[in-house]
């Protein structure tokens, strides 16, 4: 008899194989995304100046990023688009908006701009060129703030996918890692990040902002990122 070091993952998945079973259009998406790379910059320039602006402006909407009791861990985050009737200071956890719906949403339902989004005007070159925005906030690391080793999704036929942007230069001062690799990127600058990949953040300094922006995973997305790759 074979025996196997270790259990059988995610029994559940195997249930409801024929449901997650990928569509022509995901393989499409994943293979193209895939040939990109992991972490692809993108042409776009932020406007450093004009997001300070910005930030001074919605500033007062920071709020704790998931406080979890017995963890240290200085994070905040304003929310850009949420659910509807969500505002920008709308705890933007999925843990937390599961507390509160009992369930915990797909990102694909948070499709409404909050107060925040028209403030953001660093961003409206961005804001216009993709389709289909959903779960998306401006995301500030402290010192010792952190996200631990996590996927944001494992199977190819999820329906969104990431799209980081640094605010300022915080190499060095913030750890990004992806699929045990260490990145770098440059200031002020949008990534496609594959966070279906196993990966971490940890900040080492105050002040690291990031705008951490979702859209629907579909064709038209896939090749506006294949028409801005650097
Ligand atoms: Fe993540």
């Amino acid at each position: 008899m074979t025996v196997y070091a270790a259990k059988a993952q995610k029994p559940d998945l195997y249930e409801c194989r024929d449901e997650i079973f990928p569509s022509q259009e995901d393989i499409a998406c994943e293979l193209q995304l895939a040939a990109l790379g992991d972490w692809v910059p993108l042409d776009f320039k932020i406007d450093y100046d004009l997001w300070k602006k910005n930030e001074k402006a919605i500033k007062h909407l920071y709020r704790p990023f998931q406080p979890t009791k017995g963890v240290m861990n200085d994070r905040e985050s304003i929310l850009v688009y949420g659910m509807e009737g969500d505002t920008a200071t709308t705890p933007s956890g999925l843990d937390q908006y599961k507390a509160k719906l009992g369930y915990r949403p797909p990102e694909q339902l948070f499709t409404h701009p909050t107060e925040a989004h028209s403030q953001l005007t660093c961003m409206n070159e961005i804001f216009e060129y993709f389709d289909d925005w959903t779960r998306s906030f401006i995301v500030k690391l402290n010192s010792g703030g952190h996200y631990p080793y996590h996927r944001d999704h494992c199977r190819i036929n999820r329906e969104t996918i990431r799209l980081i942007v640094f605010f300022g230069d915080s190499n060095g001062g913030l750890d990004w890692e992806v699929d045990g690799k260490n990145m770098s990127w440059y200031p002020n600058r949008m990534y496609y990040v594959n966070t279906m990949k196993r990966h971490r953040l940890s900040a080492w300094q105050k002040d690291c902002a990031m705008g951490v922006f979702t859209v629907r995973k579909n064709w038209s997305n896939v090749t506006r990122i294949m028409s801005r790759y650097l």
